[in-house]
């Protein structure tokens, strides 16, 4: 326990000047709680009362030190890494994805930002196992989000539409989240579109319900079904997998597209990262 306090506290000392500054991701979601009626918010009790003891705190600390690692066939760390507040800024960053990158001349989200630095940085290839694992606890893609994202924890989701691309990659997003598409016909907004909608005994968030939505897509997360962490692109597939649908291309611009909207329409209210989700 004494240990986990000390490993935590680096965390907590990081996080910076944000309105939610040094509160813990349990915190934020209390107070969302105490903000509105949610059963969605509220469904897990359980998850609740284990949020201080997260697993996912540990992946901050390992994503923390391969960030600052020399690695790769060009042994640097990811230090010089840009992610839209200038080389090396980390704090707030994660909340104002997906961005346009000028340098790769697209709208990238998070983790398409990370395997950029890391190939065009480190060195690394798709070969690498560095690149190539991407699921689970165990990648370092994992770790390396968790810890920054860490670093936006209670910061306001805020994604840059200012660039046309933003913009118009925002716009398809919203197209294919009303898009009823597949074999059963479902669109997302046929069950993340109504308040306190169940499948089976899971409450689904409601997209128009910012309060709940921001839960939604607070990615990385740890999955307690799952016993590992989790990202945004891990639970875009997951969805197609509910509508039976095909499986999304991992890191393609349709994937970036939902991740935009859905960022968009939890504007404005705290992330809570990492999350822990059912
Ligand atoms: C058939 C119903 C269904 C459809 C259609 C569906 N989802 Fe989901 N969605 C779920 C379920 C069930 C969960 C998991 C809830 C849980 O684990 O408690 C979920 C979870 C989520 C979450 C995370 C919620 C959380 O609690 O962390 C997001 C974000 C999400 N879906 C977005 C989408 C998007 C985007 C689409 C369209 C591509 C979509 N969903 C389509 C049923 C659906």
């Amino acid at each position: 326990m004494l240990k986990k306090a000390l490993l935590a506290l680096p965390v907590a000392l990081a996080l910076g000047v944000a309105a939610n500054a040094q509160k813990a991701p349990e915190d934020v979601l209390q107070r969302l709680i105490d903000s509105i009626d949610s059963t969605y918010l509220t469904q897990s009790e359980m998850n609740l009362m284990m949020m201080p003891d997260s697993p996912a705190l540990w992946l901050i600390d390992d994503g923390q030190e391969l960030f600052h690692e020399a690695r790769g066939p060009n042994n640097v760390s990811l230090e010089t890494c840009d992610f839209g507040k200038g080389p090396g800024v980390l704090e707030g960053v994660f909340v104002e994805f997906p961005r346009y990158f000028e340098d790769a001349g697209r709208v990238m989200d998070f983790e398409s930002r990370l395997v950029h630095c890391m190939k065009t940085i480190q060195g690394f290839t798709d070969d690498d196992p560095a690149i190539k694992t991407k699921h689970g606890n165990a990648a370092d893609i994992t770790k390396l989000q968790t810890y920054v994202a860490s670093l936006s924890n209670g910061h306001a989701w805020n994604p840059p539409l200012d660039h046309p691309m933003e913009k118009a990659i925002r716009d398809a997003g919203e197209i294919i989240f009303y898009r009823r598409a597949g074999t059963m016909d479902f669109s997302c907004s046929t069950c993340h579109a109504a308040t306190g909608k169940r499948i089976r005994a899971s409450v689904l968030p409601d997209s128009n319900v910012p309060e709940e939505w921001t839960k939604a897509v607070s990615w990385p997360a740890f999955r307690v079904g799952h016993d590992n962490v989790r990202s945004a692109q891990h639970r875009v597939s997951e969805c197609y997998w509910q509508m039976r649908h095909a499986e999304p291309v991992w890191g393609d611009i349709g994937m970036i597209a939902i991740i935009s909207y859905w960022n968009d329409r939890a504007r404005g209210q705290p992330a809570i990262l990492p999350d822990m989700k059912r």
